[in-house]
């Protein structure tokens, strides 16, 4: 096992660290987000719904295939949607699974949080609510999404069983550039509340209906106004099984720095996983990023394996942070 030996990257915290202010931190998809969200938290937009607007950049765009329109679809060719929001103040959460036809995943959970009395909406229910909201409906499935989609049906074997994750090519050509790709993004104002969205097309060729950890508050995403916040990208299923982000969460509050609550976690996460997952050295074989915010704005997070960055904003400027590793 290569564990990472290296200065943390987080040394000097990126976001002052007991300074009062504006701090975001998200995916490295989320950099110019993190502008968006810190802007619209200045014009006195609630954290939450700063983040919302902030990942909006990147549900909209065709050539993030990780997320909104462009997202790699489900095995029979179906762009599926998961998302979820939470509040720091009112400690209040909204989410949606397996959500088809609308581009804004994130807009439609937060609307879940502040006009319904349920947390989760899943599938056509979670559709017809948002077209009752006044969402459009849009085919979200790119012609570039429909080519790598088609590669990899053409690939396919009958003997295929579905516990394999199309990780590497079969039969030749270039891997799908995502497979478990996801933007996530908290933001926190001067007052010091939280708010943040974690929104995906979730695991590419998933089986329809399959829902990561995206929309499961807990697993993608969590915060608690009182501590800090953690959002998570990568191997979904790992998070439903360790409640990632509230793990990093609680750490926090016992005193943890964000980047040694996501270490500490990760760690546990590879302790605990199955064998097929493991490559030969017995390591994850798989990516998995906890990027966690601390109340007093220290940010910081890990990634399961090689590299990867976080993005954070101090107020002032966004930038991206290389994440320390696990696995080199
Ligand atoms: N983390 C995204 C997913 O697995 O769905």
């Amino acid at each position: 096992m290569a564990r990472a030996t290296s200065r943390s990257a987080f040394a000097q915290p990126a976001g002052g660290g007991s300074k009062p202010g504006y701090f975001a931190i998200g995916s490295a998809n989320a950099l110019h987000g993190l502008d968006v969200a810190i802007g619209n938290m200045r014009d006195g937009m609630r954290p939450v719904e700063a983040a919302v607007a902030g990942v909006q950049l990147t549900e909209d765009n065709p050539d993030d295939h990780s997320v909104g329109l462009g997202g790699l679809p489900n095995e029979d060719g179906i762009v599926e949607l998961d998302a979820s929001v939470m509040d720091g103040p009112s400690h209040k959460c909204g989410a949606v699974g397996a959500l088809r036809d609308i581009c804004h995943a994130s807009a439609v959970a937060l609307r879940v949080m502040d006009l319904t009395d349920h947390v989760l909406l899943v599938g056509e229910g979670a559709r017809r609510f948002a077209v009752e909201q006044g969402f459009p409906v849009e085919n979200l499935l790119t012609d570039a999404a429909r080519n790598e989609w088609q590669k990899w049906k053409a690939e396919l074997s009958p003997n295929d069983n579905r516990l394999a994750p199309p990780t590497e090519p079969r039969g030749g050509g270039a891997p799908p550039e995502f497979t478990w790709g996801t933007i996530t993004l908290m933001a926190m104002n001067e007052a010091g509340d939280l708010g943040g969205t974690t929104s995906t097309s979730g695991r590419s060729y998933k089986i329809p209906g399959r829902v990561g950890d995206s929309p499961v508050i807990g697993a993608g995403l969590y915060l608690d106004n009182e501590v800090g916040g953690c959002g998570s990208t990568g191997r979904g299923e790992a998070n439903l099984i360790n409640c990632s982000c509230f793990a990093v969460v609680e750490l926090m509050r016992q005193g943890r720095t964000p980047e040694e609550a996501a270490r500490e976690v990760l760690a546990r996460i590879a302790k605990k996983c199955e064998p097929r997952l493991r490559n030969a050295r017995g390591e994850p074989d798989y990516q998995l990023k906890l990027y966690a915010m601390r109340k007093d704005g220290l940010v910081g997070g890990a990634i399961m394996r090689d590299k990867g960055d976080v993005a954070v904003h101090d107020g002032t400027h966004s930038r991206l942070i290389p994440l320390p590793a696990i696995y080199t």
